[in-house]
């Protein structure tokens, strides 16, 4: 059951789409109500567990810890950051007592959770206007999934979103992606996308293209998708300011724009120099700025990654040339700490409805906002489903498309808290998730780092390896022995009925795909599992997160049955329940299947526009298995597209 207390008169923020009880009291937390803030305060039981809280560092338990809902471009992900890309003020106290909260307010809000041993959830939010939503149920599970069901439907990307995705900042013109491609398919490593980063753009203007660098971009995508390789260009959320360019001489006539505190229009440096920025509050400028990707949609293109939207400002007043943003990078990272930006966002305002609000008050939901209206647009103005994935985001972003999880470093604990951001992320719908995989920061080729965090990424449904640019390489044909990643992404190449059918699956029902053991197996082993995760209904995987290992202890809940795959034979192997040693050389990829359980796999193919979804195959010792099948692009996705396989 959730019920719902209102507290002033809250913003709305899009998350929570089902008409909630309404309670006037709540005794779950004792609460304090200042002028400017209200804090709520609940005191913990020894062992209680906390799940939650979207994309934030740390482990599943998000006990002790202290984490800042203030959405922040943040190039430094360290264990003891508070603040990231996204809000997702949703978590569970585990233990003794079970309950659900989500605290819906886009205002900046402290959460601590037995921070520096208190022994109590502290939560201050810097606002008087908020809901506040309690969740109850028999365990975290159906409590997350009473949750799912009040925020909706998560996003259904299109199949080829499901494939290998390639990415770096840096590649500049055609012959750059088309080497890319050429790398892949000359080594037969399967590949179905590659993200365009801001070099594509004219002066990085959002919804231009460069035409000397793409003279015919309408055929490049076109030969790209006959190929079976989708480009997936970038947006950013400032709009170049200049008089002359037609998407700022638009939104500025239209008074689209945010404005200072001087009713002027609102200027902030990003990439390309000064920049506008979308009031997205406004129904008619999100209209307005999803109709914007018409004029890169009209190029065959139909995916795109939307960034620096919490929106990252590097500084209001002009500081150094646009030619010297690049070369002062060191000087930027440290102005790019967004999370000590109060001056800027406290320099302009958005407008909803004649009421204006300080941009500080309500900044977490801007990122949000973007993901809404680039989403309706693209639903819009395609016939297809689009794909979307987002770096800031709130609870309700789901709907319309994914995340990333940001500039992540090529670390062996970047690697690790991918596993464990994937927890929170599931627990608000953001399936379409994944990392940088191999670090988007990172001078170094590390090919033992990289391998290993494929291991992981294949069962991640956004799977994307992206760098910066100054980054080593990180091609997989840039690599000794491709061979090895060739085994990697042919098992998720293999995998793709499996994974399409467990992720539509659970869209549509509102559950999660990625679950933590313990949401599943009630025994006390797996509420401390911190490494190993459930992946569907019938995959359980124990990657190996840690350097010049090819050893690791696994956990078993139930008997399983261990696959190794070696890039193309699938070797089944009976484990019993309990913990076991798991050996995963590099050149091999091993997963359990879950007893009584079954995974279709398909042919191996290069790219998923030759996979045949009709045609699998079946792993494991279940006798049944519904899969979700349809030709991966219908808008029309609805349980009755299941079909019941036996074996
Ligand atoms: C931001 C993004 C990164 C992108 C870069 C250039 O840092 O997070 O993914 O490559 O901007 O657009």
């Amino acid at each position: 059951m959730i019920v719902k207390k209102i507290y002033g008169s809250p913003i709305e923020t899009y998350s929570v789409i089902n008409k909630v009880t309404e309670i006037k009291e709540q005794s779950l937390f004792s609460e304090l109500i200042s002028d400017s803030t209200i804090t709520f305060k609940y005191k913990l039981n020894k062992d209680d567990i906390i799940y939650g809280m979207g994309e934030t560092m740390n482990g599943m338990n998000k006990r002790p810890g202290r984490y800042i809902s203030f959405n922040t471009d943040n190039t430094n992900h360290h264990d003891g950051v508070c603040s990231l890309y996204g809000t997702h003020n949703f978590f569970i106290v585990d233990g003794i007592d079970h309950f659900g909260v989500f605290v819906d307010t886009p205002s900046r809000s402290i959460f601590d959770f037995d921070y520096n041993d208190s022994g109590i959830i502290e939560i201050t939010c810097e606002t008087k206007d908020l809901n506040l939503y309690i969740i109850s149920g028999d365990d975290s599970y159906s409590i997350t999934k009473e949750f799912l069901l009040n925020i909706g439907k998560s996003f259904i990307p299109p199949l080829y979103s499901l494939g290998y995705i390639q990415s770096r900042w840096g590649y500049t013109n055609e012959e750059d992606f088309k080497n890319v491609l050429k790398g892949y398919r000359d080594l037969n490593i399967p590949l179905d996308g590659i993200c365009m980063d801001i070099d594509y753009m004219d002066s990085y203007i959002d919804f231009t293209v460069n035409k000397n660098r793409f003279p015919d971009l309408k055929k490049l995508v076109n030969d790209f998708k006959n190929d079976g390789c989708h480009l997936i260009p970038i947006i950013d959320a400032g709009i170049k300011a200049k008089k002359g360019e037609p998407t700022s001489d638009e939104g500025v006539k239209l008074d689209y724009f945010c404005k200072d505190t001087n009713n002027k229009l609102f200027k902030g440096y990003v990439w390309p120099g000064a920049c506008y920025f979308t009031n997205f509050l406004n129904s008619d400028a999100r209209k307005w700025f999803g109709s914007k990707f018409k004029n890169i949609t009209d190029y065959g293109i139909d995916g795109f990654w939307i960034d620096m939207n919490e929106p990252a400002i590097f500084f209001i007043k002009k500081k150094f040339s646009l030619k010297n943003l690049f070369i002062k990078k060191e000087k930027i990272e440290s102005m790019v700490d967004q999370s000590k930006k109060v001056f800027e966002y406290k320099s302009f305002y958005q407008e909803l409805d004649g009421k204006k609000y300080l941009h500080y008050d309500i900044h977490n939901m801007y990122g949000h906002t973007m993901q809404i209206a680039s989403g309706e647009g693209l639903n819009n103005i395609l016939n297809t489903r689009y794909l979307l994935f987002s770096r800031s985001s709130y609870v309700g972003s789901h709907r319309y498309g994914g995340i990333w999880t940001g500039d992540n470093r090529a670390t062996w604990n970047h690697l690790r808290r991918n596993l464990t951001q994937m927890v929170g992320l599931n627990m608000v719908g953001l399936l379409y998730s994944g990392a940088d995989t191999g670090g988007f920061i990172g001078g170094i080729q590390n090919r033992e780092l990289l391998l290993r965090w494929m291991m992981l990424s294949i069962f991640t449904p956004l799977f994307r390896n992206h760098a910066t640019r100054t980054a080593c390489k990180k091609e997989c044909y840039n690599f000794d022995k491709p061979d090895d990643f060739r085994n990697i992404i042919n098992l998720r190449y293999r995998l793709i009925p499996y994974i399409y059918s467990e992720y539509v699956k659970a869209a549509l029902n509102n559950d999660m795909y990625i679950k933590p053991l313990s949401f599943i197996y009630k025994d006390k082993d797996s509420r401390l599992i911190e490494d190993q995760l459930l992946v569907g209904d019938s995959i359980m995987i124990a990657p190996i997160i840690d350097e010049g290992k090819t050893l690791r202890d696994v956990y078993l809940p139930e008997d399983m049955i261990e696959v190794r795959f070696d890039g193309y034979k699938f070797n089944e192997t009976n484990v019993k329940k309990g913990y076991t040693t798991l050996k995963c050389n590099l050149d091999e990829v091993v997963f359990y299947i879950r007893n009584n359980k079954l995974v279709p796999i398909s042919k191996l193919v290069q790219s998923t526009k030759d996979i045949d979804l009709y045609n699998v195959e079946l792993l494991g010792n279940g006798h049944e298995y519904k899969q979700y099948i349809d030709d991966g692009y219908t808008k029309d996705v609805t349980l009755n597209n299941i079909r019941t396989l036996t074996k």
